[in-house]
Parts: C-alpha cells; sequence; structure tokens
C-alpha cells in the first residue's frame, strides 16, 4: 500500500514527470513547486511513495500522487493540486490524498475548504462531490491555452 509522506525539494523532479504527463497544458513549472514548498507555515503537500524510498534526497521516490492544500486568511482553505500517476488510479489513492488535505484543513480549524476544477473533469468532479464538495461557481475560459471552464467547489466544515 502506497505511503502518504511530506513532500520534500527533492520530490520535486519526479512529481514534475507527473505533472507534466497529467496536466499537459495547464502544468505547473518547476519554479511553482519550488516556491510552494517554501511557503512552509501557508503549504502542506504530500506525496504518495510505493516504498520506503524517498527518505533520502540521494534516492528517487517512485512518487504514485501528490497533492497541496493552501490555507490562507483566518480560515479558510483552497485545495492548490492533487494527482495520481495513471497506473496509481482507481485504487483509492485519490481519495486517501483529498482526506488527508481535508484533516489537515479542519484540524488548521478552516471552515471551509475551496478548490476549482476543470469542468470536463468528471473523474476529479465525482470525487470531490462524493467527499462533500458542492459546486459554488463557474469561471468561463479559465484554463489557458486551452480555454476549458473551471468549476468552483466548496466544502464547509460543520
Ligand atoms: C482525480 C484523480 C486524482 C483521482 O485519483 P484516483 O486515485 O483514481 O481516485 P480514487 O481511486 O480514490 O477514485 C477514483 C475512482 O476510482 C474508483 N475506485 C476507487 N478504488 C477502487 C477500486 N479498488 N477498484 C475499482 N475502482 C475503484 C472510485 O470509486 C472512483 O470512481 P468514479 O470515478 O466512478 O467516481 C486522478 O484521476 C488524477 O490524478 N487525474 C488527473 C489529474 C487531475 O485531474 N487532478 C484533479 C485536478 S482538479
Amino acid at each position: 500500500m502506497a505511503r502518504l509522506r511530506p513532500m520534500r525539494w527533492w520530490d520535486i523532479e519526479p512529481v514534475l514527470r507527473l505533472e507534466r504527463t497529467l496536466f499537459v497544458d495547464d502544468a505547473w513549472t518547476e519554479g511553482v513547486f519550488w516556491s510552494e514548498l517554501a511557503e512552509r507555515a501557508t503549504r502542506h503537500y504530500l506525496v504518495a511513495d510505493a516504498d520506503e524510498a524517498g527518505d533520502d534526497p540521494d534516492e528517487e521516490a517512485d512518487v504514485l500522487g501528490y497533492a497541496g492544500l493552501c490555507v490562507y486568511g483566518r480560515d479558510e482553505a483552497f485545495v492548490q493540486t492533487i494527482a495520481v500517476a495513471p497506473a496509481a488510479q482507481r485504487h483509492g489513492l485519490g481519495t486517501r490524498l483529498l482526506t488527508a488535505l481535508i484533516d489537515e484543513s479542519v484540524a488548521r480549524g478552516c471552515r471551509q475548504l475551496d478548490l476549482e476544477v476543470r469542468a470536463d473533469n468528471a473523474t476529479a468532479i465525482n470525487l470531490y462531490a462524493r467527499h462533500g464538495f458542492t459546486q459554488i461557481g463557474r469561471r468561463r475560459g479559465y484554463y489557458q491555452p486551452s480555454g476549458a471552464d473551471a468549476i468552483v467547489m466548496r466544502r464547509k466544515s460543520s
């Protein structure tokens, strides 16, 4: 079973390979990951790896998935990203990563957790809906260069 652990700078390379495979035109650059990891107080990034590798910078981990949370304002949070390698999808890893971000936002006292998702990404929208997210808005042509709309979803903590 995959292990979830904090993302470290030495995970950026394998994470970037997955990022480019999964998000193609919308892929984050290396610089975005570096600056996200630098914001230690407000960010919470996890990777899922296949084994005990990844504790050592000299040994590249086999990253199966990753996810990141941003906490902002007094009690709000945002799902920055969530992704699972194609070969590891549909085994519950996306659910585990999302649950870990939800738990972290609740532990930090956040009352709401928001995210944006491509309107054509039914798999992700279903995953979020199963975990209490509901649509609160739509941003037309938000993703560039594709021009795809973004659905804005929110989960309120009770
Ligand atoms: C969205 C994403 C993170 C989901 O990851 P995942 O690991 O496949 O998620 P899960 O396995 O928890 O759930 C996905 C589906 O697999 C099903 N599933 C989970 N465990 C399963 C199992 N053991 N056997 C069969 N199906 C299973 C779930 O019921 C769910 O079904 P649904 O799509 O019909 O709702 C993944 O598809 C992904 O990385 N996509 C590309 C990047 C992306 O779009 N990210 C979101 C950006 S907003």
